[in-house]
Parts: C-alpha cells; structure tokens; sequence
C-alpha cells in the first residue's frame, strides 16, 4: 500500500507547478466552492494511477489544484464512501498522498442528520469531536510510518481553526452549530430509534463519512477543520422519512454560506 501511495504521490508531482499546503474534500452539494478555485488544472480520478473511482451521485471525482482565497489548495471533488464497497484503506488513500504532498491542513465537508434538538434544516455545524461509527478501522493493521501505532485523539478537530470559525461567522453575522459528528457506514438512512442512540451516546449529527479521513489526517500530523451542512432532522417525536435528493437540495441551499465561512478560513488560516 505505501508503495502505491508513493507512486501516486510522485505521478502527481510530475504534473504539479503548485505546492498546496491546504487541501479540501467538498462534501455533498458543496461543488459551489470548486468553482470558485482560480489558476486551476485537475486530474480526473480515473486517471491517476492508484485512485479509486468515485461512483455516487453528485460527486464528479477530480483533484483540483489553484487558488483559492489567495491560497494555493488542492480540492477533492467527490469522495470515496465507505457503503460504495471501498475497503477503508482506498477510502483514506487521497490523505496518505495529501501527506507525501506535503499538506499541512484539511478542510472537509459534509451533509449529516441533525440530532440536536437546537438544530434545524440548513444550519452549518463546526465539528468538534466525533465518534467512530465504523465497522472497520482505517488504521487497522501494520502501522504507516506517519504516526505512532496508537495515535492520540485528544483534539481530532484544530482548536485554533475552530476559533477561527466561530471568528469569522460573527464578522458575517452567520449562525454557526457545533456538535459531535457520528461517522456511520450507511447506506441506510437512521431508523428513529438509531438516532435516539446516536442521540444518547452523545452525538450531534450523523453522517457517512468524514471520520475515516480524519482519523488519517490525524495519524499524519495534518490539521483538520470540519464542517456539516444539517440536512435533515432525526431522532424526535415524530420520525420523518429522509431521501438523498432532499439532503442534496438542502446542502445546495446552504451551500453558499458554507462556501463563504470556508473561503474566509482558507484565507486567513
Ligand atoms: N444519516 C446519515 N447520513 C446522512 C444523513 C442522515 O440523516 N443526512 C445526510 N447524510
């Protein structure tokens, strides 16, 4: 595996004329951001060598790298989900070559099922913890070099960027969540007892992502910044039935504050 992390990561340098420092995984109905990248030039999946292949819809599956907020980044458009069939490894491959690339921090993004009674439909929730949900560990297996056997998770999510957020959401007069993301294999949707649970357990919302990028992320040392677009409701009184169109119609209602709070960060961070 490292050896194949380590001949994407050189194929891609050949073709690089930036050096990223940041990168960004654009979650569900977030694509508003990627055209927003100037100077850019991608690569489809499909053709770097080592890339699992994103299948889902709404997620196109290219690397893009140019600028954003006078910053140089490299953005994930499409990710690879778990319920897709990837084993986890091929779902953290984009982070291990982030790190031979040199990234220093990621941003992610996702949709996820508000559990707060706070919450409503629409609102952006600043990740600050989560709880491993899956059925397989990323790191699972031999240890990569980039971190010890048994990383710490102390503070999964970058304190300074968190201040940073709730920062420039007063600027903007913008609401901002905050919560605790539970990371869950899907592809079903909770069942209303599920979310009580999650509910119980201690999480915010619920998604099908993110938390094995991070777990990555961590283990190489990269700072990590999450944000979920809350895009639907479970876990009340009266259970309400749940669709992937509607998720995507409310994360691209809120996409244009998401991409704002994240453009700002980007550029100050
Ligand atoms: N549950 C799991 N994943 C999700 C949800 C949800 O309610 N909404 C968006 N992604």
């Amino acid at each position: 595996m490292y050896k194949k992390i380590q001949e994407t990561a050189s194929w891609l340098k050949e073709r690089m004329t930036t050096s990223p420092k940041t990168a960004i995984i654009l979650g569900t109905g977030l694509g508003q951001l990627a055209s927003e990248i100037t100077d850019s030039y991608a690569f489809s999946y499909k053709d770097i060598p080592n890339f699992p292949v994103s299948t889902v819809e709404g997620h196109a599956g290219r690397l893009i790298f140019g600028k954003l907020g006078g910053k140089d980044i490299m953005a994930m458009e499409g990710r690879f989900h778990y319920y897709e069939g990837y084993t986890m490894k091929e779902v953290t491959f984009p982070e291990r070559v982030m790190y031979e690339l040199g990234i220093e921090t990621l941003f992610v993004s996702n949709a996820a099922g508000g559990m707060n009674p706070e919450f409503g439909i629409g609102d952006l929730m600043v990740i600050t913890d989560h709880i491993n949900f899956f059925p397989e560990h990323p790191l699972h297996g031999p240890n990569f070099p980039t971190g010890p056997r048994f990383p710490d998770m102390h503070q999964p999510y970058d304190c300074k960027l968190i201040a940073l957020a709730d920062e420039l959401a007063k600027e903007k007069n913008l609401k901002l969540q905050h919560g605790v993301y539970v990371g869950v294999q899907g592809p079903t949707f909770e069942t209303p007892a599920e979310y009580r649970m999650f509910r119980t357990i201690g999480g915010d919302a619920v998604g099908m992502s993110t938390v094995p990028e991070v777990i990555v992320a961590r283990h190489c040392g990269i700072k990590v910044f999450g944000m979920s677009i809350i895009t639907d409701l479970g876990g009340f009184d009266t259970p309400v039935q749940v669709s992937h169109e509607e998720v995507q119609q409310a994360a691209n209602a809120a996409q244009p504050k998401m991409t704002e709070i994240m453009r700002a960060m980007i550029q100050r961070s």
